[in-house]
């Protein structure tokens, strides 16, 4: 593996859940991998799990970490090549990407979607950026469309308290009082996709994703039709992509509830956090006993660990 920006860069999926297997099983097994090597994690945006969770994955096979809010203390990067550089930007993403990896074996990035443009948001310019010019391998910590740290957690957790082979899972929109990405869910579709599950998605109109992540998976407009039987339900607010970066509609008729828990399989309830609580999901289901969120964040640590070790091994 070469970058870590999508579930496309999975080279080796059976060396993948072989990784995932050993890191779950002893997280301290390759203290020195990382010795003497160093990752820089560059922040555009805030962060609680990603933050914390790689650079614990990193401590755990000895690589050392630097976390960079460029936002305070950097320069404003420019993004477009041939821009003529008399504003605000005082330094080109070329310099900058091609400096840090000048000093780090690793650079993750985080930089969230601006939700006003979304063809230029749809390119990852950051992320492209920095896989062009830093000449070291790159990990997304979440960009403007997809956050595969996040789906691949996802995917880990599934997998462990999934209790039959091909489980059905739901990812349903929620409300929310702020325009948020489409990241996660794009890329909870993107990683979904490559599994056999019974995978449907439900939102209401408007939130229609883009069909480059929907391509072949069920959806429908009615929530407790897709909540029928379901084994885990995935909650995740998104603004309309249609209507790109707008908030539709906030009232709280799609808040998932114990009442619409009843129509599930005893689902268990995921969700990547942060959450608001009553507004996303209801106390009821996420103190349950059927709420994963905890060991789901904790799993943060196993993906990112298991990332690390592919990009570490492969030089
Ligand atoms: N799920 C997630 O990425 O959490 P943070 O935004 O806190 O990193």
């Amino acid at each position: 593996m070469k970058h870590y920006t999508s579930v496309n860069d999975i080279e080796d999926w059976p060396k993948l859940w072989r990784t995932v297997a050993k890191v779950k099983e002893n997280p301290q097994g390759r203290k020195t991998l990382g010795q003497g090597k160093a990752m820089c994690l560059i922040f555009l945006n805030s962060s609680l799990r990603t933050r914390l969770s790689t650079q614990r994955a990193a401590m755990n096979i000895g690589l050392d970490t630097v976390v960079f809010d460029i936002n305070q203390g950097g320069w404003q990067l420019e993004m477009v090549d041939g821009t003529v550089m008399n504003g605000s930007k005082a330094e080109h993403v070329k310099e900058a990407a091609a400096v840090v990896g000048s000093y780090y074996n690793l650079i993750g990035i985080r930089a969230f979607a601006q939700l006003q443009d979304r063809e230029e948001d749809y390119q990852e310019t950051i992320i492209q950026q920095f896989k062009k010019y830093a000449g070291v391998p790159v990990i997304s910590l979440e960009s403007s469309v997809r956050h595969p740290l996040q789906s691949l957690t996802d995917l880990i957790t599934i997998e462990e308290y999934k209790k039959k082979e091909k489980p059905k899972v739901v990812l349903s929109w929620a409300p929310h009082p702020r325009a948020l990405p489409q990241a996660v869910a794009n890329s909870f579709l993107e990683w979904m996709r490559t599994t056999d599950y019974e995978l449907v998605i439900t939102h209401p109109e408007g939130y229609e994703l883009s069909g480059d992540f929907t391509q072949g998976v069920t959806s429908t407009n009615d929530q407790n039709e897709a909540l029928q039987n379901a084994d885990f339900v995935y909650v995740k607010n998104w603004s309309s992509y249609a209507n790109y970066g707008q908030v539709l509609r906030t009232d709280n008729e799609w808040m998932l509830t114990w009442d619409k828990m009843q129509l599930t399989n005893s689902a268990y309830f995921m969700h990547c956090l942060p959450v608001r609580r009553n507004v996303v999901v209801s106390d009821a289901v996420i103190d349950s006993p059927q709420s994963l969120v905890i060991p789901q964040a904790a799993h943060r640590v196993t993906a990112a660990q298991t990332v690390l070790e592919l990009l570490l091994e492969n030089g």
